[in-house]
């Protein structure tokens, strides 16, 4: 198992975070933060139940833990309409699609999570399917092949990913609304919080909330996870209440630091500048260089690094900001010479 696997910040989700389920806003106007996008879908949901029509297909792509499967049950609460839910590498061939699509009535929603890991084939079935509510299927083979139309009721697609840059354009073209996911500020991941933890029956004082969500990365899935744990350790150690001692403690035990960094975190950070000076160095070199995949540092460590502006990309590579080297309490390089123009 690799470290990230172990990682109590990983927003990808975990086995203890099923409780999330229970956790997870019905409605709208239950979501905490996101008020963009809130407002966007719920004009887009007025305005489908005006016209008395299926959905516009929908998009929504943002680092793991932000709410994208969140929204998609959303959707379905708010419109009463059923959800179907699978996943890109679920539909391995072009017959599943088939017998998924079949299977819906008018207004279902067909939520397809890690959307860009959908096979070409199936995807090849899934534009006409969006875009014309139609399935091709070919009955017979060799010259006396022949393809056949059949109708589909009009759904929606709502598809999710980590990933909008592997969403080929087809797919992307063919829904009607795109909606990016970000994380969350300070007050927004309090209110998450405190909501949680009146929900899971913690008592726990402003201040100690504030702590976790300060560490919690913009991240309601992480809050929640660290929520969990430091009740834990509040039981445990304490009187059950979470105050900001307790959370710190707690939260210094499990490694994550002021800022919400863990241990990988950190090992990306003086990779990049004790082995590339500070960079620019490619993603690969600094995957290779600690062992990890590159696909999870990109996913997992990079935006929230970023956000923090503590990471840059660059066309040469990845970059570490002086802000990153004041972090990790290292001397940053003095400043190169500025061009002479
Ligand atoms: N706006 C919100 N308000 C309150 N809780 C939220 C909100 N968004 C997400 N959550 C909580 O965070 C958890 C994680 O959200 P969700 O599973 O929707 O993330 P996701 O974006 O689909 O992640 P992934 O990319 O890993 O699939 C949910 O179980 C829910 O409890
Ligand atoms: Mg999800």
């Amino acid at each position: 198992m690799s470290e990230s696997q172990n990682r109590v910040i990983d927003p990808e989700p975990k086995p203890g975070d099923r409780l999330d389920h229970a956790l997870r806003p019905t409605r709208l106007a239950d979501m905490i933060g996101q008020t963009q996008i809130k407002e966007n879908v719920q004009i887009l949901i007025e305005a489908a139940k005006q016209r008395e029509e299926a959905l516009d297909h929908v998009l929504f792509y943002g680092p793991p833990g932000l709410g994208k499967t969140t929204l998609a049950h959303v959707l379905a609460n708010e419109m009463g309409v059923n959800i179907k839910v699978t996943a890109g590498p679920a539909i391995e061939r072009a017959g599943d699609l088939a017998a998924i699509l079949t299977n819906l009535r008018a207004g279902d929603i067909l939520f397809i999570d890690e959307i860009h890991r959908l096979g070409r084939v199936v995807e090849e079935v899934l534009y006409p399917a969006m875009e014309d509510y139609a399935l091709d299927i070919v009955i017979g083979k060799g010259p006396s092949a022949r393809s056949v139309r059949l109708k589909l009721p009009r759904f929606t697609v709502v598809g999710a990913t980590t990933r909008l840059a592997l969403v080929t354009a087809p797919l992307r073209a063919r829904f009607g609304a795109t909606y990016r996911l970000d994380f969350y500020d300070l007050d927004a991941m309090r209110e998450i919080i405190e909501v949680a933890a009146g929900k899971l029956e913690v008592p726990a004082e402003p201040e100690g909330i504030s702590a976790i969500g300060l560490r919690s990365r913009g991240t309601p899935r992480v809050a929640l996870r660290l929520l969990r744990r430091v009740r834990d350790y509040a039981q445990v150690r304490a009187d059950g209440t979470v105050t900001p001692d307790v959370a710190m403690q707690a939260l210094n035990l499990l490694n994550v630091d002021a800022r919400g960094l863990d241990e990988m975190d950190r090992r990306v950070l003086r990779a990049i500048i004790e082995k590339y000076n500070g960079g620019p160095v490619g993603l690969t070199t600094i995957a290779a260089s600690i062992s990890e995949e590159p696909d999870t540092i990109m996913d997992v460590v990079e935006p929230y690094l970023m956000q923090l502006g503590f990471l840059e990309r660059t066309s040469q590579g990845r970059v570490v900001t002086p802000a990153a080297y004041e972090h990790i309490g290292l001397e940053p390089p003095r400043q190169k010479q500025p061009k002479l123009l």
